[in-house]
């Protein structure tokens, strides 16, 4: 694996940063309106690499993938920063060059397989008509490769599955059907949104090892969504956490799980701890603010322990390339930590 820096700021000069988030913001945009959804999100993701974007329900992480696909709803738009990815600019790409990066540059998974599989459609034809719609290769060639990667992605029986409906399947075979019609295209950055969490607990560990082997056969990056803090540790090499529209942490996997900087971050943790154990305690008090709602300081303050006057003012991320934080009282960082 390459490993290449996911940091607040990607490494400069680096050739192998495939997905590149820089100082992104999503905003609803009507006449006389223009809202802000995500703020000032900066993420790469190198080549070869996992990062998990992990962050409690509203805190911007689907709509940080849909801006990398160019798929926003209607009505909502990137309004500052760019995406690039493999150095072409998306947030600048026409809808026909979108198209053409998406499948085989950019590839997505979603919570519900059957939001990408058509219901009336046989899976083998659908998986054929993905890459014949982006390839030039007979109708023999494609469904061999589809049949080869269904294999790959542990579909039992591929060459009978592949004249499946969806409904004839389980919610992890349809998964896996998902993965495989994305990976077909050979794309070079692959999307999860919470892929793995309508599944049964053994069919989620069977998927996470799924990705990570994956990723070392194909050398793919991955940017995987979860609001688990639990499954992104066993899969993401790096980390970055969301909240209230705007990154709060960023560092390696290890790092956040062993020292978390953000009051956030920590609490998230011990969420996960306490629900791996089967304990009833674990959580955050109060939820997400909803954009109309966020402070003009720390948006974290109100469910903080440790917010003073100081968060009143609205913090800017601090560290270094490799791990960053939004705090002004960080974990470990002073006085007040
Ligand atoms: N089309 C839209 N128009 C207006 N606001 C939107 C739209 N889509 C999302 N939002 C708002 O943007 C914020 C971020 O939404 P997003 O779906 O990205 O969150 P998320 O982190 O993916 O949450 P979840 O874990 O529930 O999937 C939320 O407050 C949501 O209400
Ligand atoms: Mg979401």
């Amino acid at each position: 694996m390459t490993a290449v820096s996911t940091g607040v700021v990607p490494p400069a000069g680096s050739v192998s940063t495939t997905l590149v988030i820089e100082g992104l913001e999503i905003s609803t945009v009507h006449v006389g309106d223009t809202r802000p959804l995500v703020t000032d999100v900066t993420v790469s993701v190198g080549s070869g690499e996992i990062v998990g974007l992990v962050g409690e329900s509203g805190s911007g992480k689907s709509l940080t993938a849909l801006a990398c696909l160019g798929l926003l709803p209607h009505g909502v738009r990137v309004t500052k920063g760019s995406i690039t990815l493999d150095g072409k600019t998306v947030t600048a790409a026409s809808e026909q060059e979108l198209r053409s990066l998406r499948g085989p540059k950019i590839g997505m998974i979603f919570q519900d397989p059957m939001t990408s599989l058509d219901p009336c459609f046989r899976i083998g034809r659908q998986m054929v008509e993905a890459l014949t719609a982006h390839e030039q290769v007979s109708k023999d060639v494609a469904r061999k490769r589809a049949i080869d990667f269904l294999g790959h992605v542990g579909v039992p029986e591929p060459a009978k599955r592949f004249d499946s409906f969806p409904h004839e399947l389980s919610g992890g075979l349809r998964q896996r059907v998902t993965i495989a019609t994305a990976l077909l295209l050979d794309p070079h950055v692959l999307i999860a949104d919470e892929p793995t969490t309508a599944l049964d607990v053994t069919t989620q560990a069977s998927i996470l090892q799924l990705v990570h082997r994956l990723r070392d056969e194909l050398h793919m990056s991955v940017l995987w969504i979860s609001h688990d803090l639990a499954v992104v540790a066993q899969l993401a090499d790096r980390v970055a956490v969301m909240y209230a529209g705007e990154i709060v942490e960023t560092g390696d996997t290890q790092q956040i799980f062993a020292a978390p900087k953000h009051h956030y971050t920590r609490g998230l943790l011990d969420c996960a701890t306490h629900r791996h154990r089967g304990e009833p305690f674990g959580f955050i008090d109060g939820s997400v603010p909803e954009p109309t709602e966020w402070a003009t300081g720390c948006r974290f303050a109100n469910r903080c322990s440790f917010a003073d006057s100081a968060c009143l003012q609205h913090p800017e991320v601090t560290g270094s390339q490799q791990s960053g934080v939004r705090c002004h009282h960080p974990r470990g960082g002073g006085a007040t930590s």
